[in-house]
């Protein structure tokens, strides 16, 4: 298959660009400021129309996986305009040019389009989102929904994986690099969310290209979690001191933008549809500390 991944830099494009490389797959490699180091590299600016149209015409691909976003969701709420460029625009032009080379689309999305008022959201939920960046990635879906003709958009949430990306380190690698330097670290109590591996996020999102499966789907850890108790088991699974992760309230941290208090997702749909399930949080944790030695046996031989 002939595959565009823009995002390819980041923490689950370059997972996915990996993955698709070594199943064979003709990869072209989307970024804008990191070389990935998987698939043929292309460097382009999503929100730069007439840029996405050439290179649309340029590799033909046939399905599309646009998993490039502005995902810095205080940088969103103080840099409004730029969101709305890379998120909203950056994403209508992609759906276009899908729609124009007829290939098939996969957007990825967020939790955060949620209020976080209920928590355990459905497919068919209705969703309100509390800050910028969830509003762009709203609005990006909405274009995918009408510009598109055969696409998916598959929702995840505080994804994690065993190798930084983007020259930014994700949450788990953060923590457990604190923990190792046996630093104290407050983690909040109050919110709660749907961890994701993105190894597991990538193995499901790649069934969804090879099944071309449409619609939404919430494509998440199958575990709801507070931010403190994900903490926790990642302690406890990397034989961390679990007392140096100390309870604290969202009041205590000068967030600029506004987080939902309970974002989590229901998988259910995946679980029914997809044969890669969505993994529990043991099952996953362990699935990272593995990646983690063999990455580490990698360089010691
Ligand atoms: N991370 C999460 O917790 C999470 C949760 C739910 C949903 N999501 C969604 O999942 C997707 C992937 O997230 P991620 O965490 O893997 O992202 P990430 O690590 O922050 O990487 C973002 C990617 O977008 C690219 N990019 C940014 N601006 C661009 C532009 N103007 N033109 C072209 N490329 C641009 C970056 O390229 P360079 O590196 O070259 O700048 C990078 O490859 C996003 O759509 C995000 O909204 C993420």
């Amino acid at each position: 298959m002939k595959l565009l991944i823009t995002g390819a830099s980041g923490l689950l494009g370059s997972k996915l660009c990996e993955l698709t490389t070594r199943k064979n797959y003709e990869v072209y490699s989307a970024y804008s400021q990191h070389k990935p180091l998987y698939g043929a590299p292309i460097q382009f600016d999503v929100s730069a129309k007439d840029a996405v149209e050439k290179i649309f015409k340029k590799v033909d691909p046939e399905a599309v996986v646009h998993a490039a976003a502005l995902t810095n969701v205080d940088e969103c709420e103080s840099e409004k305009e730029l969101a709305w460029k890379i998120n909203v625009e950056g994403t209508e032009n992609i759906a276009e040019s899908c729609e124009k080379h007829r290939a098939f689309l996969v957007y990825i999305s967020t939790d955060y389009v949620f209020d976080g008022e209920k928590g355990m959201y459905k497919e068919n939920d209705k969703p309100a989102p509390i800050n910028y960046y969830g509003l762009t990635k709203l609005r990006g879906e909405e274009s995918v929904e009408n510009l598109a003709e055969q696409y998916c958009i598959a929702r995840s949430s505080v994804v994690y994986g065993s190798v930084p990306a983007t020259g930014k380190i994700n949450f788990a690698l953060w923590l457990l690099d604190k923990l190792e330097r046996k630093e104290v670290v407050k983690i909040v109590t109050d919110q709660w969310n749907s961890p994701t591996l993105n190894t597991n996020l990538a193995d499901m999102i790649l069934e969804v290209l090879e099944r071309k499966l449409t619609g939404i789907f919430h494509l998440a850890g199958a575990t709801r979690l507070s931010r403190y108790e994900f903490a926790k088991f990642l302690a406890e699974i990397f034989r961390l001191d679990t007392n140096l992760i100390s309870p604290a309230s969202s009041k205590e941290i000068p967030w600029t933008a506004k987080r939902p208090r309970d974002s989590s997702l229901d998988v259910d749909r995946a679980c029914q549809t997809i044969r890669n399930k969505p993994l529990k949080i043991l099952e996953a944790l362990e699935k990272m500390k593995k990646e983690i030695e063999q990455t580490n046996s990698l360089r010691v031989t």
